[in-house]
């Protein structure tokens, strides 16, 4: 008679954490199958930001494709000036320079664009029910899973550098999120009971990175507006949008050519939204 194989217990994901191993440029090296971009990593074991280090490495004329990664941040970035919580050797904080030949006004094409790659690698984890918010949060669960913060340096004719930085909520269990984000950010050791090679999933993102920035500068924006589309369910939805200046009302139409966020007023009026939060209205 066939014995019963006892099914393994889920780790708990606090304990689970406790088990994962550094960050290591040669590993993600290896997994990286990538043409251009992380040839060159900046490794840290604690930085202020990514953003911040890979900012001063592009002015000191670093090139394109250049990696920085830590462990740890201890002033991570977000949008609208919020933090990035940003602990220890659990998530992964990666910051990539970018010099694309891109006119200035098209730079937000580029967050767009790293949504997307970050969104397909975090669904090749597994059949997560994920969406982008936008601009630029990935969600499963309609719980934050990654952001994507773009600095772009230009004039009014040239970007000189885009300092794409990325933030992935890991093996970054829930009782390790500070009380503000925890009921409204989730992370892949959460999803998947156990934890996640971050080695293997920066080279996964970076090789898709590396597709999508080169479908963008081959192609243009037209197919990577496309797959935008596909993670984005707030298609003629009515929302608000919180902004500095006031908040906007109307149904989410879609995206225009420069990533801006259209909504169609009363009486059909259109309003391009250039940086937001986005609230979805109760359906009536
Ligand atoms: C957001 O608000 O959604 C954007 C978060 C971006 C966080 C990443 S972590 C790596 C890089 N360095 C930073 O300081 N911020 C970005």
């Amino acid at each position: 008679m066939p014995r019963a194989v006892p099914e393994e217990p889920p780790v708990h994901p606090q304990r689970a954490a406790m088990l994962i191993p550094s960050l290591s440029p040669d590993a993600i090296q290896k997994a990286l199958t990538s043409q251009r971009l992380g040839k060159n990593i900046h490794w840290f074991e604690t930085v202020n930001s990514t953003n911040v280090q890979a900012h001063a490495l592009a002015r000191q004329g670093a090139p394109e494709g250049d990696l920085v990664i830590a462990e740890e941040q201890t002033h991570g970035k977000g949008r609208l000036g919020r933090n990035w919580s940003s602990p220890s050797r659990l998530n992964l904080y990666l910051s990539l320079i970018l010099r694309p030949n891109l006119p200035p006004a098209h730079a937000p094409q580029i967050t767009l664009m790293a949504a997307v790659a970050v969104a397909d690698t975090v669904q090749s984890f597994g059949p997560f029910p994920l969406e982008i918010k936008w601009p630029n949060d990935v969600l499963v669960g309609g719980r934050k899973i990654a952001g994507v913060l773009t600095e772009s340096s230009s004039d009014g004719t040239r970007v000189f550098f885009v300092i794409l930085g990325i933030g992935v909520n890991l093996n970054f269990p829930r009782e390790q999120m500070p009380e503000e984000i925890r009921d409204k950010a989730t992370s892949l050791i959460e999803l998947m009971q156990k934890p996640v090679d971050r080695n293997a999933f920066a080279g996964r993102l970076i090789h898709n990175l590396d597709q999508c920035y080169g479908s963008l500068e081959a192609s243009g924006f037209d197919e990577i507006a496309r797959r935008w589309d596909g993670y984005f369910r707030l298609r003629g939805e009515r929302v608000r949008v919180v902004m500095p200046e006031g908040d906007a009302s109307g149904r989410a139409v879609g995206i225009d050519v420069d990533g801006a966020l259209i909504l169609e007023g009363e009486g059909g009026r259109r309003e391009r939204i250039l940086a937001g939060d986005v609230i979805p209205q109760e359906k009536s």
